[in-house]
């Protein structure tokens, strides 16, 4: 469901409380509890709207309702070409038979009408002034989705097959790739190189879409609790190298990813024979060939090899991502 509640709506007018053009489209608005068969279109992305729909789907009524998850695949051929995926994800919708469509509160109530044991909530919702009331939660409500989605995901079961054995390697795994996010939070905040900005900002992009898809897989109670101190590490890691230079950086960068390389291929190689674990193990190839691609790039950048100073300082970075490693399976 909606992620941009700032947006212009086009639906429902917030100071008049009148029904919107497409509210009004064939035999719409005043259908309240005159719901026929109607098409629930859900963001099947969403923890919040997979429960609350998983809640209406197994009533009984009168007419079948059909509930499509509208965050994948191809959009129901009913719905008016001029609405895109996003528009429909902004808010919630129902379509009625007759094709008119009904958003936010009065989607709620088309569909309450039609369900045994909600139908008091579509009664209150008729009365005058109640729709526009609800309509003002139901946009206050949506200023707050976005922060209990993200709750309501970590406590979400893993996505993918994961063998007990890897809970703790993804333990360490969620607290390395969230200290990569923050190596180069790091490095950007003092680094005013260009060439050093652009190479961390790539990297910060792929390094938050590993830890996007490396997080679904555990479950918050089973996270590292220590993450404020590894984003504190993995800050201190970018931030201290960017003030000596890119090299130091990129020194850094090539001795963080060639650990994560091998600690990556450990679990590969664990994964290895076990066909439900397989998406979970492609998971992790994926992660690991960026990984490799950014040591590559570092090494590259860095130029000549590096000298004492530099040999040291990797060293140092080599052994403590080794031990956060040991302390993020346990913690
Ligand atoms: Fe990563
Ligand atoms: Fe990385």
């Amino acid at each position: 469901m909606p992620a941009m509640p700032a947006a212009p709506d086009p639906f429902f007018s917030a100071a008049t409380g009148a029904a919107s053009a497409i509210e009004a489209m064939p035999a719409g608005g005043a259908a309240v509890c005159d719901a026929g068969a109607l098409t629930v279109l859900y963001d099947g992305a969403c923890p919040l709207c997979r429960r609350e729909i998983a809640v209406y789907r197994d009533l009984p009524t009168a007419d079948p309702i059909q509930f499509v998850d509208i965050s994948r695949g191809a959009l129901p051929s009913t719905l008016p070409v001029s609405l895109s995926r996003d528009d429909l994800l902004r808010r919630f919708h129902v379509q009625r038979a007759d094709g008119s469509l009904a958003s936010g509160a009065r989607g709620f109530i088309a569909l309450w009408a039609a369900l045994p044991g909600w139908r008091w909530l579509a009664r209150l919702g008729a009365l005058p002034g109640v729709a526009p009331l609800m309509e003002t939660a139901y946009r206050g409500f949506l200023r707050v989705r976005p922060a209990m989605q993200r709750t309501a995901a970590a406590f979400e079961p893993p996505s993918l097959h994961v063998p007990d054995f890897m809970v703790a390697e993804l333990r360490s795994d969620h607290a390395g790739e969230t200290g990569a996010v923050w190596i180069y939070r790091g490095v950007l905040a003092f680094t005013r190189d260009d060439g050093v900005r652009d190479f961390a900002r790539r990297h910060l992009a792929t390094e938050s879409e590993h830890l996007r898809l490396i997080a679904p897989q555990l479950p918050w109670p089973q996270r590292s609790r220590l993450l404020v101190p590894w984003r504190i590490a993995g800050f201190m890691t970018g931030a201290l190298p960017a003030l000596f230079g890119p090299r130091a950086v990129y020194g850094t960068i090539a001795a963080v990813e060639t650990f994560v390389d091998t600690h990556y291929q450990q679990q590969i190689d664990r994964l290895a024979g076990l066909p439900e674990a397989e998406p979970l193990r492609n998971l992790l190839v994926q992660c690991q060939a960026d990984e490799c691609h950014h040591r590559d790039e570092a090494t590259a950048l860095r130029g000549a090899p590096p000298g004492p100073l530099l040999r040291a300082w990797s060293a140092m970075v080599g052994a403590g991502s080794a031990a956060a490693v040991v302390v993020a399976r346990r913690v």
